[in-house]
């Protein structure tokens, strides 16, 4: 693998590749500009940083546009099949250029017409593409619609191996600095996809084993997969969730009444999740069950907690943390 950087983004195995930030001068792009990736040159650095040391022979994308990233990923881990889905017609002439006559471009399977929250499209997809061997990387790069995210999680999470990455890209749109009003115009109205991620993060406390680490920056996020002893559930979000999660649920639907929280009020709602997060792990040292936590919800846990919680009262600080993996 070399890359080169040069002003208007880099080459990677010879192939060209333009990076366009502004989705405003994305989508204005006339039809021969190449393979074009709406992606930051820092996302660019994160991903050759993330997988310098690892072997993804199975890709699943979500969001072709330009096919810019479809190739990208491509040229830079050399999968034996890069099975990629979209909501548009056909593939635009730049990226039909690459999947005629890049040299490596006989693994790139892509999929027009289908809809990320289409699960059974998926499932068809899928199976056929890949029977049931597990997935090494997703990259959900498509609607940023949290319902249409969720789904997709939902389904494809699960179909990952043990070490595999799970990447969600844009999912802060709604809390950016927008001077031109470009995010409202696209996503304006709609509920903000930094629920799906805060949904992740509790999941990540209920189900420790399966979700080990969550690297969450500015624009995108990284989730890694562990093993866990028990079959992963169909459903990682967010009816298996823990009582935390219920009570995470009231949080987020009042933030949704504010598209744009200000910093007070997400520092507040940080505040909450880290409590959330004390509950959810007191509730697991304990062994409190969901049963438990169904009685108990819509009481405070601290008036109506069973006898020993009472006694005991929350740890607060490391101790909460103390003996955790
Ligand atoms: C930001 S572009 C993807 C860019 C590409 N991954 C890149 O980095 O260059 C988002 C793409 O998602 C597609 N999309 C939007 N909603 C979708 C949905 N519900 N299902 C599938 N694709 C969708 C759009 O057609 C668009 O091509």
């Amino acid at each position: 693998m070399s890359i080169v950087w040069n002003d208007k983004g880099f080459q990677l195995n010879g192939t060209q590749f333009q990076l366009i930030t502004n989705l405003h001068d994305l989508f204005a792009l006339k039809d021969q500009e190449g393979l074009v990736l709406g992606k930051p040159r820092d996302l660019i650095e994160t991903y050759l940083d993330l997988f310098s040391d690892f072997s993804a022979p199975r890709i699943f994308e979500l969001g072709i546009f330009r096919g810019g990233s479809t190739a990208f990923f491509n040229e830079l881990l050399r999968p034996e099949k890069l099975v990629a889905i979209d909501f548009m017609e056909d593939a635009r002439p730049g990226f039909k250029n690459y999947l005629d006559t890049g040299a490596n471009a006989a693994s790139v399977r892509p999929y027009f017409q289908v809809d990320q929250a289409d699960k059974q499209r998926l499932d068809e997809i899928y199976t056929s593409e890949f029977g049931s061997a597990p997935l090494d990387l997703v990259v959900d790069d498509a609607s940023h619609m949290l319902e249409q995210t969720r789904i997709s999680f939902n389904f494809l999470f699960p179909k990952l191996r043990p070490g595999g990455f799970y990447i969600i890209e844009d999912w802060s749109w709604a809390h950016v600095y927008d001077p031109g009003k470009i995010f409202d115009k696209n996503f304006g109205g709609q509920p903000p996809m930094s629920n799906l991620i805060i949904e992740i993060m509790l999941a990540s406390a209920y189900h420790q084993r399966l979700i080990p680490e969550l690297r969450i920056y500015p624009t995108y996020a990284i989730v890694r997969k562990k093993a866990t002893r028990k079959p992963a559930p169909d459903s990682i979000l967010p009816s298996n969730a823990s009582c935390a999660e219920h009570a995470l649920e009231a949080v987020t639907c009042s933030a949704e009444k504010d598209l744009k929280p200000s910093i007070g009020q997400m520092v507040l709602a940080a505040e909450v999740v880290l409590l959330l997060r004390e509950v959810a792990n007191f509730l697991r040292t304990n062994r409190f069950s969901r049963d438990d936590c169904r009685e108990n919800r819509g009481n405070t846990f601290a008036q109506d907690a069973p006898p020993t919680q009472k006694a005991r009262g929350f740890p607060r600080g490391p101790e909460a943390f103390a003996g955790r993996s």
